[in-house]
């Protein structure tokens, strides 16, 4: 079993314009979708498309949410740890006819201490309860907890036996670095942008690099990671694929040529494909190639919907060993 948090759950809500946006004026929305979004909760919608059991979380919900998500066929059962109560933001994307888009993000309720104690609380039951091998904590976190909470969760699950994946940026992914020592994780998976902040290297060096085919520095950047305690880093690399290093070595598996349609929630997917491989008890080599052949099917996906490889999908990812 694998259980999924979505720290700071908001709803999207997509609104088509019949007309360039004008400031200041009436305009008609031809078309609304809302979704039940977070990166948890993308994670979990591809572990469950492929039949692979799965348990969604969310810090926290209200009815808005809750109804969103049964109406969009989010994945059962969605628990929430957090007394509903906590409104649910609303990120708003406003697309006009022409193709731009405008956002409008909400702040999110705030959490208090207590409210955080209880989840962290609530987070280690269901984990027990379900016997999850793994946990995935994915996102940003809401306003309210602690830069640390990842770290605090971490520690928390420590007793279960559990594995975690962290997926996070900024504080939270420096705070969950900053203690590696103390508290390891199983999988960390930063894309590049993430990993130059993990390091407190500058990002255009890394992508510089990769754009002239040089993994060098991104293997070392990560394998400097793994050694601080981390078992395994997948350091996603958007069109370039991904790299994997391990205790074992070093692997790197090219993107398929496709068309983007849509790189929204690849690297959920990636993180899910991961997974599957994973328990599917497949080596380092297929591990990244799943990775990498279902963040690419994701990002070839229109919109926020992430797809699902085909068999064919699968085979035409390689990894190969870098060391
Ligand atoms: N332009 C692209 N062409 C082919 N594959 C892509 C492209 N962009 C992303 N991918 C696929 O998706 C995976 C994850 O992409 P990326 O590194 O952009 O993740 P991310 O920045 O973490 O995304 P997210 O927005 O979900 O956090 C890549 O490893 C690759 O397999
Ligand atoms: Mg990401």
């Amino acid at each position: 079993m694998i259980i999924t948090l979505t720290a700071n759950p908001c709803i999207d809500r997509t609104l088509r314009l019949d007309s360039e946006l004008r400031r200041g004026q009436f305009q008609r929305a031809t078309e609304v979708t809302d979704e039940a979004a977070g990166k948890g909760m993308n994670v979990a919608t591809v572990l469950r498309d492929a039949d692979e059991p799965v348990v969604a979380v969310v810090a926290f919900a209200d009815p808005a949410y809750l109804n969103v998500g049964i109406a969009t066929g989010a994945v059962e059962p969605l628990v929430t740890l957090v007394r509903p109560g906590l409104r649910v933001r609303t990120n708003i994307t406003l697309t006009e006819p022409d193709g731009t888009t405008t956002k409008i993000n909400e702040p999110g309720p705030r959490l208090d201490a207590d409210e955080v104690a209880l989840a962290t609380d609530g987070l280690v039951h269901i984990v027990r309860q379900h016997k999850a091998e793994w946990v995935v904590l994915s996102g940003s976190l809401p306003p309210g907890a602690p830069v640390d909470w990842y770290v605090q969760i971490v520690r928390a699950l420590r007793p279960t036996g559990c594995q975690t994946v962290v997926d996070a940026s900024e504080q939270a992914l420096s705070a969950v670095v900053d203690a590696l020592a103390s508290t390891p994780v199983g999988l960390l998976k930063p894309n590049l942008d993430e990993l130059a902040q993990a390091l407190g290297v500058a990002a255009s060096d890394l992508q510089d690099a990769v754009d002239r085919g040089e993994l060098d520095t991104v293997v070392a950047g990560a394998r400097s990671l793994q050694e601080r305690g981390v078992a395994e880093v997948l350091v996603t690399l958007g069109g370039a694929g991904a790299v994997l290093v391990t205790g074992e070595g070093a692997w790197h598996a090219e993107a398929p040529n496709i068309r983007v349609l849509s790189t929204v929630g690849a690297g959920d997917a990636a993180v899910a494909g991961y997974l599957l491989a994973t328990r599917r008890g497949l080596g380092p080599a297929e591990r990244l190639a799943y990775a990498v052949a279902y963040g690419s099917v994701a990002a070839a996906t229109p919109r926020s919907a992430l797809g699902k490889p085909s068999s064919d999908d699968l085979r035409a990812v390689q990894a190969r060993r870098l060391d």
